[in-house]
């Protein structure tokens, strides 16, 4: 079975260029001790709140609900590098972005936060990093605009849009940030913004040449089967095994097959 070594910020800044890194999500221990020195970051997603808390989008999860995931997946996973989500407005100016960063490294182990948004959040990604929190960016389609835009929008579909996503990673780097992930960006233009930066850029829904990759962990094991989106590959039929399995588990109660004489006390 592969193991990896946990990264660190330095070993992650030397893959560009030599191999692609492996990221994934998880929002508990359970999972994550799965996932723990299988892949080189995991993510505790805000998108927690939609595949964990049943809830149409990222929006409404809390710093604390965050806090306590990212406790639980810190427990799992000791030996990966692990990035906690900055949920929906608790980065809006400098010092409250400070603040919820300072919790997250206080209350947890995590290793590093992510936020979303590109040279109008370099200000914010400058105090962080200025003030010795490891920051991974966010830019392209930023799930938590998807009210303010009406919807989850591809981006990179004409030239202005193109160059202005290359102005966001240079200004995410040079602000700091040791990694980007670029959600949502039309291949060729994630192409020209991972050619753009000396930092490893991750990929999701952005085609193949870029640094890295990472999905969704209920998405890819096929546990979340609400919809399907085009980019996701599913590794496994996770649902229907569970429902197989609880289907399994009811007839044989019924059929007074469980518990057999080897189940008992
Ligand atoms: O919240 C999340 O899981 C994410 C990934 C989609 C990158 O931000």
């Amino acid at each position: 079975m592969q193991q990896l070594k946990k990264q660190t910020i330095s070993s992650i800044l030397n893959t560009k260029g030599v191999r692609k890194l492996s990221m994934i999500t998880a929002y508990d221990a359970l999972f994550a001790n799965l996932f723990d020195t299988k892949v080189d970051f995991i993510l505790v997603g805000d998108s927690l709140n939609m595949s964990f808390g049943g809830n149409s989008d990222t929006l409404s999860i809390t710093m604390d609900q965050m806090i306590y995931h990212t406790k639980a997946v810190c427990n799992g996973a000791k030996n990966t590098f692990i990035i906690c989500d900055m949920p929906f407005g608790t980065y809006i100016n400098e010092d409250i972005a400070f603040n919820n960063a300072m919790k997250v490294y206080q209350e947890t182990n995590a290793d590093a936060i992510k936020i979303e948004g590109g040279a109008n959040k370099a200000h914010i990604v400058k105090h962080l990093t200025d003030n010795s929190i490891a920051v991974v960016g966010h830019i392209g389609l930023m799930p938590q605009n998807v009210r303010s835009e009406g919807g989850y929008k591809i981006k990179g579909k004409d030239a202005q849009n193109i160059q202005e996503l290359i102005e966001d990673a240079k200004a995410i780097q040079k602000a700091g940030a040791f990694c980007i992930v670029l959600e949502g960006v039309k291949p060729d233009a994630a192409k020209l913004i991972t050619e753009s930066v000396s930092i490893p850029i991750i990929g999701i829904g952005a085609g193949i040449d870029v640094d890295g990759q990472v999905l969704v962990w209920s998405d890819m094991l096929g546990f979340f089967d609400e919809f399907k989106p085009k980019f996701v590959r599913k590794y496994l039929d996770g649902a229907k095994i569970v429902q197989d399995s609880v289907d399994q588990y009811v007839q044989d109660i019924s059929d007074k097959k469980f518990p057999s004489s080897e189940e008992i006390y």
